[in-house]
């Protein structure tokens, strides 16, 4: 029988406090997010000083109601996996301290995991038999790459954003049209509702760079076009312009992904991080990948935004290429993808 290694994830780069026990990097025996979304919606994005009180607040609550869902305790896990960058330093330095008290106390092995790394891998606990080498877009609300993932925890990132995330221009353009924080969801809602081709905006393309994306020029013609209506005081149609918008992003996050999937003769494509989730996106994925023959993989939305079920598959990984790390794990805010 395949050894059994179960381990306790934790996640506390952002806004939710999040813990998971995962078994042999695929199977979930608990997942455990406590979001703080209520809090921010208040100031319309995140606070890092309030997040990382409230990380300070909850996450041992967290942690102990993971291990109990999982039916494990601290002594019968065997490494605590923990994200330690990029992400907040002091939302990330809750998660880094808690994992190695544990670590220190009950002398258990201790991995840090990097946060992009580990939404590219809530793909492997949705799809049990998804292996690489694969495409994969992780689109959330910090980071717009591509990413080649060339072997468990090898990856090559093939391209990125010059500016703006591609959840950051979604939560950006849904403020100014007064739909509150975060605004994918929403966005991706109303969205239903309009015309997406009613206004033409500016594709998130860059100029001889075919696998980056930039999203402020196309914010700023969502922005100039809802000053121009004001202007003219014509009623803005918000419905439209979510779809519009969507159409925008969701058009070239696709096409780059797909190029650049067939560029490196590779027939699988994934998607990862909170955009992941969105409706047209995972449509526009789906009908492209079968028109060019590929495999088209997604996590369900829960494994898209972020979580430590992802953090626990993506430490498995790393657990068994025999990387540890010391009491002396740092947060590291702006920490590359492969960097040891
Ligand atoms: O992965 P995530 O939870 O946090 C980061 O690591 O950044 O992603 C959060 C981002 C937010 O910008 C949110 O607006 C966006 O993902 N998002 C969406 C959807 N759900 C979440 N964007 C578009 N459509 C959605 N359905
Ligand atoms: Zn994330």
């Amino acid at each position: 029988m395949e050894e059994q290694i179960k381990i306790l994830a934790i996640e506390s780069s952002c806004d939710e406090t999040a813990a998971a026990v995962v078994v042999n990097g695929r199977e979930v025996k608990s997942n455990v997010i406590s979001s703080q979304i209520e809090l921010h919606k208040l100031y319309g994005g995140v606070v890092p000083e309030i997040a990382s009180r409230k990380h300070i607040e909850k996450i041992n609550q967290v942690i102990e109601e993971a291990l109990e869902e999982a039916g494990e305790t601290l002594d019968s896990i065997d490494a605590v996996a923990v994200t330690y960058g990029p992400g907040l330093v002091g939302a990330l330095l809750v998660g880094v301290a808690e994992a190695k008290a544990i670590a220190y106390a009950k002398k258990k092995p201790l991995v840090g995991v990097h946060h992009i790394e580990g939404h590219i891998s809530a793909n492997y606990i949705e799809h049990k038999d998804l292996e690489p080498p694969f495409m994969c877009l992780v689109a959330s609300g910090g980071h717009s790459h591509l990413v080649k993932v060339i072997d468990y925890g090898k990856y090559e990132i093939i391209g990125r954003t010059r500016d703006d995330a591609a959840g950051e221009a979604f939560d950006k353009v849904a403020r100014a049209i007064g739909l509150g924080y975060p605004g994918g969801p929403k966005i991706d809602k109303l969205a239903r509702e309009g015309d997406k081709k009613a206004i033409t905006f500016p594709q998130a393309k860059v100029n001889g760079a075919p696998n980056d994306f930039s999203f402020s020029g196309l914010k700023s013609a969502v922005l100039n076009y809802l000053n121009k209506c004001k202007m003219q005081n014509v009623e803005v149609n918000k419905a439209d312009v979510a779809a519009s918008f969507q159409e925008s992003v969701v058009d070239v996050l696709s096409e780059h992904a797909i190029n650049a999937a067939l560029e490196h003769g590779l027939d699988k494509v994934a998607i990862a991080g909170g955009v992941a989730s969105n409706s047209a996106l995972r449509a526009k994925m789906a009908e492209k990948c079968e028109k060019h023959h590929l495999k088209f993989y997604y996590p369900s939305p829960v494994l898209c935004t972020d979580n430590a079920a992802m953090i626990g598959a993506a430490g498995y990984y790393d657990y068994k290429k025999g990387i540890r790390d010391g009491l002396d794990l740092n947060a590291v805010p702006n920490l590359k993808i492969g960097q040891r």
